[in-house]
């Protein structure tokens, strides 16, 4: 597994796998890793590509900088996980490298950009089609990988693909969860033994809506989930909304023939974390 620290050396080797005849797999995260960012690293490789990896700590989509500050840099573990999961190539460029000069783009991408995180992070979402544009363009790879912990992440980069005209298959993939139902994050290591215990109620309080819909309306389930959990000691919640994918349209109506999805931001503490549930039925 090679590190690589400069865009140019990036391109040489894509094109050189390229030329290869070897189909190009992305992996953009903001490293301290664990088993849900592996996962898909795991999934690029059974699916046969040759597998990039990004490491950067994106400073344009923090909405808060002492969240910046404190992010986790863990670079040579990071290596360590990723070798045995297959990666082939960690891409890990300082920010300079990424951003010589300020990047003044502001995207319009709408509603799915707007809604839930959008509505709580302004520019958040900006930030992030600023670097998620700038490593496509490097990479230019055949797929993307990225996970459904972050719905909205994806249905946001799916219409920065779709304006931008990129020529990149999205693979998304499922949430990856601690034993006790938590979805893994790297902000789970905030939190205190105490919030540590009850912060599983997030996912737990998900899964039991499940049996709620769909006898009870849409509006009667999200005041149920929102209500439970700002029951629960440390937890209260920013948003619940249950929207159709990919559109994110908030769903009034259990209307059949619709991907349906409940979003969560819940605060534990001072710990933002957010989570998701597939209504199927
Ligand atoms: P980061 O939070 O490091 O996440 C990188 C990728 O790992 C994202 O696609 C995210 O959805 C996925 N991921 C994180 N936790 C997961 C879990 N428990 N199960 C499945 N997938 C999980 O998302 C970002 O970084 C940044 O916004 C980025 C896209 C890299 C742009 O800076």
């Amino acid at each position: 597994m090679d590190i690589i620290r400069v865009i140019r050396d990036l391109e040489v080797l894509v094109s050189y796998e390229r030329n290869r005849g070897r189909s190009i797999g992305f992996i953009p995260t903001m490293g301290a890793l664990h088993e849900g960012h592996l996962s898909l690293v795991r999934q690029c490789k059974r699916e046969g590509k040759i597998c990039f990896v990004s490491i950067f700590v994106n400073p344009t989509q923090f909405t808060d900088k002492k969240d910046l500050r404190t992010y986790p840099r863990t670079l040579k573990n990071d290596c360590r996980l990723l070798e045995p999961a297959g990666c082939d190539y960690v891409f890990a460029p300082s920010i300079k490298e990424m951003y010589p000069e300020p990047d003044t783009r502001t995207f319009n991408l709408g509603r799915v950009a707007e809604v839930m995180e959008g509505a709580s992070r302004p520019g958040h979402f900006n930030g992030v089609v600023q670097i998620v544009s700038k490593l496509f363009g490097i990479v230019q790879p055949d797929y993307a990988y990225f996970g459904e912990k972050d719905y909205q992440q994806i249905a946001v980069i799916r219409e920065m693909v779709k304006q931008l005209k990129m020529r990149v298959e999205l693979i998304a993939c499922p949430v990856v969860r601690e034993d006790d139902g938590l979805a893994m994050s790297t902000r789970n290591a905030r939190l205190t033994p105490e919030q540590r215990q009850f912060a599983p109620a997030i996912a737990r309080t998900l899964y039991d809506s499940l049996t709620l819909a769909p006898s009870k309306s849409v509006k009667e389930v999200e005041d149920w989930v929102i209500q439970t959990l700002n029951n629960t000691p440390y937890l209260r919640v920013d948003y619940f909304s249950i929207v159709t994918g990919p559109a994110l349209r908030k769903l009034k109506v259990w209307s059949y023939g619709k991907s349906r999805v409940g979003c969560i931001a819940v605060y534990c503490g001072d710990v933002r974390l957010i989570d998701n549930i597939k209504y199927e039925f």
